[in-house]
């Protein structure tokens, strides 16, 4: 029998408001539950849901000596990321959620949502999660609670944010927070009462992971993977947060944050948008290669910014934890991920070795002589599929990262020094250059790309756009969002932080990373560090202000000074060519563009165009010499 809405009332903690109860009781009337569990955030709770989720086959309780506390899920290979094409924005008009955006009408989409959650939690526990993003209290904190059938869900949130008692208690002060409706979409029993068992990782084929940022709502069905079901991570955090920076004034982005004190002891901080997979956890525990520069994490994925009282620009990281990519984490490429998952870790889609520990590949040089892979089947080096599924993650606080800075979860957040934008480059963008203005600063952001493929490369053809790495997460119109960013800059006037483009991802004609990347990248950022307390000059070119030749930190790097140069060689032409096609991606944006950006990108033509008079004259001078 499906609860109702007196024991709903009955079963609430004394903390919880009407409005919260009245909203559980809808949710439970709609989905039909056969309980109801309010999550209070304890270990005492974490601990015994992991152990259901073990007897019930969902977690496999890693080696206690080896992996202290820690647990294996493996997820249903139809659900393992993300999914982009199932991930809605539902505003009145459709221009509103803009052309990189799908688009649904609201009230359709809330009628095809309430036929597929009617009844969907049958035979469940349904938990209710009040949570919120950020220290509770916090200025730039927001609150949330979010419904979910999945106990997976619950572990991986009591991780990744400030789950249970203490944000319900913050909710009962009467301060907003958003509702998120979660469900896997696998009832336990049928509208005419046949039961069915339950498996390992239920989810449902048809998913939906919808957003309503006018009425700042979530609604998520048919997977338990990630962003698509921890709600306050990419649909809270940056599609909902989108919308409510853009209305009062502040940024909700893709972004890592880092504190650095360099080796005169000054201290900056830095936020980083990079796309997905593109080595922003990596960034956020780098360990330097420069003597006397020292890194702290704060964040890894999302930063929260807003205006302080003095001006400046301050970041906040909403999240609690990581939900890293395990594959490629390595003691050569980020031991202090790596120490940090030596005890309390979920890993999703990992490979399990023969004395219960885990393994991925990049992990190890040695491959290990067997196996489970993430499938639950036998593997061994001469199998033919990964062992780790290549989206496979760990879930992890983010105090157990050595690197983590004391002030990473102060209420206030940290002033803002320094912004990187950077994409999967193999061409064309080098290492670093800095951004003339805000302005142009916004349009690089804007025009952050990635090549698709590897059979792409040369070809500037096949640029997959992620404008400020927030292509699948904006809430709200693309174009709209960089004139917000316009607006914020104009706010912050010469307070607001620098803007910098970076590519650690240039490759030789051999088809070779040409630069070392991970700790080396600190090299780069010391340069930018230095820009900012203006010690150094630098050089006008067409992308922006490139380091002056010995001004970069190359000490102790073995890198040669012709592949330096190729690292920063502008190619006029090869950049013609992307301006004509950041005219075609700006033309999809048509009236909503704003008109900043065609400014920008034609005084990104005129640079262009200088330099290929510079090339030419070059090139005359050469010949005429000779
Ligand atoms: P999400 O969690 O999906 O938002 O991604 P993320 O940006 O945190 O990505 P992550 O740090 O997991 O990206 C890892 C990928 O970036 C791996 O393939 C790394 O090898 C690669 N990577 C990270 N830093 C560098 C670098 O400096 N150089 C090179 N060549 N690769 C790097
Ligand atoms: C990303 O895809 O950018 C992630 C992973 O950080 S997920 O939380 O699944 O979106
Ligand atoms: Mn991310």
């Amino acid at each position: 029998m499906p609860v109702d809405a007196n024991q709903i009332k009955a079963g609430a903690p004394a903390d919880a408001p009407e409005d919260l109860i009245a909203w559980v009781s809808e949710i439970a009337q709609l989905t039909k539950p056969a309980d109801v569990y309010w999550a209070d955030g304890s270990q005492e709770e974490y601990d015994r849901i992991c152990e259901e989720m073990v007897a019930q086959g969902t977690l496999i309780k890693l080696n206690e000596e080896k992996r202290p506390n820690s647990y294996l899920a493996r997820s249903s290979a139809s659900d393992v990321a993300r999914v982009e094409s199932r991930t809605y924005i539902c505003t009145e008009k459709a221009e509103d959620a803009g052309p990189t955006n799908n688009w649904a009408d609201p009230k359709e989409m809330k009628e095809t949502l309430k036929g597929l959650f009617d009844g969907c939690m049958r035979g469940r526990t349904m938990y209710v999660i009040p949570f919120s993003m950020g220290p509770v209290g916090g200025d730039i904190s927001r609150l949330g609670v979010e419904i979910t059938d999945s106990p997976y869900v619950v572990i991986s949130m009591r991780i990744m944010t400030r789950m249970g008692d203490p944000a319900l208690k913050q909710i009962a002060t009467g301060e907003f927070w958003v509702p998120g409706v979660h469900s896997v979409g696998y009832p336990l029993v049928d509208a005419d009462g046949n039961t069915r068992e339950d498996v390992a990782w239920p989810c449902n084929d048809e998913k939906y992971i919808t957003h309503f940022p006018e009425t700042r709502e979530i609604w998520s069905y048919g997977s338990g993977y990630g962003g698509n079901a921890l709600l306050g991570k990419k649909c809270y955090a940056l599609r909902i947060a989108s919308a409510l920076a853009h209305d009062e004034g502040w940024l909700a982005e893709h972004m890592l944050i880092l504190k650095i004190t360099d080796d005169k002891d000054r201290v900056f901080h830095l936020t980083a948008a990079f796309p997905s997979a593109c080595g922003k956890t990596n960034l956020a525990m780098l360990r330097p290669t420069i003597e006397g520069m020292k890194v702290e994490t704060i964040g890894d994925d999302i930063a929260w910014m807003r205006k302080g009282k003095d001006g400046r620009l301050y970041a906040i990281n909403p999240e609690a934890g990581f939900f890293g990519v395990a594959p490629g984490t390595s003691e050569a490429t980020n031991p202090t991920a790596l120490h940090a998952l030596d005890k309390n870790v979920i890993f999703t889609n990992v490979a399990l070795t023969d004395d219960g520990d885990v393994w991925w590949e990049g992990l190890t040089d040695e491959k290990p002589a067997h196996l489970i892979d993430w499938q639950g089947n036998d593997w061994t080096p001469e199998s033919e599929t990964p062992a780790a599924h290549p989206n496979s993650r760990f879930t992890v606080a983010a105090d157990q990262a050595e690197s983590i800075s004391d002030d990473w979860d102060d209420p206030h957040g940290v002033p803002v020094d320094v912004i990187l934008f950077g994409g999967r480059r193999a061409t064309n963008v080098p290492l670093i250059s800095e951004s003339y203005n805000w302005e142009q600063g916004v349009f690089v952001g804007a025009t952050v790309s990635s090549e698709q493929t590897a059979a792409a490369e040369g070809a500037v053809g096949a640029l997959r756009r992620d404008p400020f790495a927030m292509l699948p997460f904006c809430g709200y119109n693309m174009a709209e969002y960089w004139a917000h960013w316009l607006e914020v800059g104009k706010d912050l006037g010469d307070k607001a932080p620098k803007i910098f483009q970076v590519n650690w991802f240039r490759k030789d004609e051999n088809g070779k990373f040409m630069w070392p990347g991970f700790g080396d990248n600190s090299r780069p950022i010391k340069w930018a560090l230095q820009r900012v307390a203006g010690e150094l000059d630098a050089e006008d070119a067409l992308s922006g202000r490139l380091p002056k030749k010995g001004d970069l930190d190359l000490s102790g790097l073995d890198l040669s000074d012709e592949t330096m140069e190729k690292i920063f060689h502008l190619d006029p032409h090869a950049w013609g060519v992307e301006a004509d096609l950041t005219e075609d991606f700006f033309e999809r944006f048509g009236e909503t563009l704003p008109e900043q950006m065609t400014v920008e990108l034609a005084a990104l033509r005129d640079r262009i165009l200088a330099a290929e008079n510079d090339q030419a004259s070059t090139k005359q001078a050469t010949s005429a010499n000779a």
